[in-house]
């Protein structure tokens, strides 16, 4: 596992193994996707129905900057709980679906 450089102090929980976009990332027990992708320095984390890469905004769940696919679901980031084996893909719009309708899963 490797360092994560931008955490702000040192975390206390126990350190999981997740895959952002395919690479092997350190994550722990209770943070969420969007804490994580913070720690690692990922602040691209979507994309927005201009195809233009956008970060997350309010980080509590209103928004829907922070949509990630997670197992080829969509979930919003700052709401979502990291869990061991989580394979994560950022950078993801409403396209990436077929339709119009794209459904998001709660936490
Ligand atoms: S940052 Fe706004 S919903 Fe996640």
């Amino acid at each position: 596992m490797k360092k994560r450089d931008n955490d702000i102090e040192l975390i206390n929980s126990k350190p999981i193994k997740i895959y952002i976009n395919a690479e092997e990332k350190t994550a722990y027990e209770g943070e969420t996707i969007l804490s994580t992708l913070f720690a690692h320095g990922i602040k691209q984390i979507s994309k927005n129905d201009h195809d233009q890469k956008i970060g997350a905004y309010c980080g509590m769940g209103i928004c829907f900057c922070c949509l990630v696919s997670v197992d080829n679901s969509k979930y919003r980031a700052c709401k979502k709980i990291v869990k061991e084996g989580m394979r994560i893909k950022t950078v993801i719009n409403t396209s990436d679906i077929v339709g119009s309708y794209v459904k998001i899963k709660d936490c």
